[in-house]
């Protein structure tokens, strides 16, 4: 286990057996059709990754780049597009892939922008909830784990960009996230991307 964490969560183990399942229902559900897999930069990266080679059904895949103004930790529901989708979803069926759903702000922004560009259908895919969280009720489809209220990190979530790469998902120590850090520029608030 990494230094900075306090507890392993979710193994890798776990997580992929999750993902082959969500895999199996969201294929299942859009039998004959085809998918345009939104993933949401970067957190989401490694688990659309791996949820993608699941499907059974053809998707393509697009991104998009959101920041949240806050402390690194927190989002504070200001969201901003730092990149958009490449194509126009009119009449297609998209499924928006998160890394986790917290206070639900970030989410809630995403659902009624891209809602405006009139999809076919419009569904969310995200491999954390923390519900305990939440501060608007916002729609989520298909969810791999619900967790408690504590900060996670590894599998694509990040501490100041850090320990995306790590293959378990970890309950990050809190003096990592309470201490001043080296190379962080000793920024505690600011815009982040989610
Ligand atoms: P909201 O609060 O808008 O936040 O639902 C979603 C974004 O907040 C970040 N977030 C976390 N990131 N470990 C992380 O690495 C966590 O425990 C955590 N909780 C919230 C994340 O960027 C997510 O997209
Ligand atoms: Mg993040």
């Amino acid at each position: 286990m990494h230094q900075d964490a306090e507890r392993v969560l979710l193994t890798e183990e776990q997580v992929l057996a999750r993902v082959r399942r969500l895999g199996e229902e969201i294929s299942r559900d859009y039998a004959g059709k085809e998918l345009l897999v939104v993933g949401i930069l970067k957190g989401a990266v490694i688990f659309m990754a791996d949820l993608v080679r699941c499907l059974t059904i053809p998707a393509r895949l697009d991104f998009m780049a959101l920041s949240s103004y806050g402390v690194s930790s927190r989002s504070s529901g200001v969201v901003r597009i730092l990149k958009d989708l490449e194509q126009d979803i009119t009449g297609l069926d998209v499924l928006v892939v998160e890394d986790i759903v917290d206070t639900g702000l970030t989410l809630n922004y995403l659902r009624e922008n891209l809602c405006t560009r009139d999809p076919a259908s419009l569904k969310v895919c995200t491999l954390l909830d923390k519900p305990e969280r939440r501060k608007v009720a916002v729609a989520v489809d298909y969810n791999g784990f619900t967790i408690p209220d504590e900060f996670v990190v590894g599998y694509g979530l990040d501490y100041n960009g850090r320990y995306r790469n790590l293959r378990d998902i970890l309950v990050l120590k809190r003096e990592v996230y309470t201490r001043p850090a080296a190379g962080d520029g000793g920024c505690a608030g600011g815009e982040q991307g989610v």
